[in-house]
């Protein structure tokens, strides 16, 4: 008697366990609209798979994050993001990485992750690095080399580079395919226009002051 209750004890927990895990997997693209039609549909959650008995260390190494990057832009920053478009290795390991060069002054401008938690590592020049929660509060650093930063998942977050010598940070995804939304394009520089008008009520400005700002980008 006692091990039965003991069979259903673990049945159950085995069911409220499949069932803590029933939900959606978050989504490794944007969007992914169905069709019925397989010869061209292309993005599944993921890639297609290569024959794992061709794989090759290759297919495991990327080579050049050594390389500094051309920083001579209004920004005076360069991120190199590897993901599985650029690392097909990446596939199903939920990782992904990035470098990030920075001028003196230079600004990786506020954006976000909608699929990626971020782990920043400095290792040159002095940062000053922040996200903003969903309760609007500001987490701000100054950072060295050696210093690292965790920017919780789709966070809006930023850094400046306070030194007067070139940075240099990398920076680890826990997605391998975080995505990037820099707010500054997605709000003035979108495809088409947002109603200038809209824009103006949200940001408490003059319409004419919104469609200069929608001009710039
Ligand atoms: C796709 O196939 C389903 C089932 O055969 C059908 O109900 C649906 O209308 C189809 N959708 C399109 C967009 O053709
Ligand atoms: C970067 O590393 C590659 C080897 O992967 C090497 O050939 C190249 O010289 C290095 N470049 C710099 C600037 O260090
Ligand atoms: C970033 O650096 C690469 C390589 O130096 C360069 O080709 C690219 O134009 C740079 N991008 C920007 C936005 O400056
Ligand atoms: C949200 O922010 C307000 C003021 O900025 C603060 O008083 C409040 O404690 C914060 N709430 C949470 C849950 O962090």
């Amino acid at each position: 008697m006692k091990s039965v209750h003991f069979l259903l004890a673990y049945v159950l927990l085995a069911l409220a366990s499949s069932l803590a895990y029933a939900n959606d997997p978050i989504a490794l693209q944007d969007y992914c609209v169905a069709i019925n039609n397989t010869e061209i549909g292309i993005f599944v959650n993921g890639r297609f798979c290569k024959d794992p008995t061709l794989a090759t260390p290759d297919d495991f190494t990327f080579s050049g994050l050594n390389i500094s990057t051309d920083t001579n832009n209004f920004l005076g920053t360069n991120s190199t993001l590897l993901t599985v478009d650029n690392f097909p290795g990446l596939n199903t390991l939920g990782i992904a990485i990035a470098r990030v060069d920075y001028a003196p002054g230079g600004v990786n401008p506020p954006h976000v992750h909608p699929r990626g938690t971020e782990l920043l590592l400095v290792q040159k020049g002095t940062l000053y690095a922040g996200f903003v929660d969903s309760n609007n509060t500001l987490f701000s650093k100054i950072l060295y080399p050696g210093d690292v930063f965790v920017i919780p998942l789709a966070m809006n977050h930023f850094q400046v580079n306070i030194g007067k010598t070139d940075g240099l940070a990398f920076a680890s995804f826990n997605s391998q395919n975080p995505g990037v939304i820099t707010l500054a394009n997605s709000i003035f520089g979108t495809n088409p226009p947002i109603d200038p008008y809209a824009l103006a009520r949200a940001f408490k400005l003059d319409v004419n002051v919104l469609k200069e700002l929608q001009a710039k980008f």
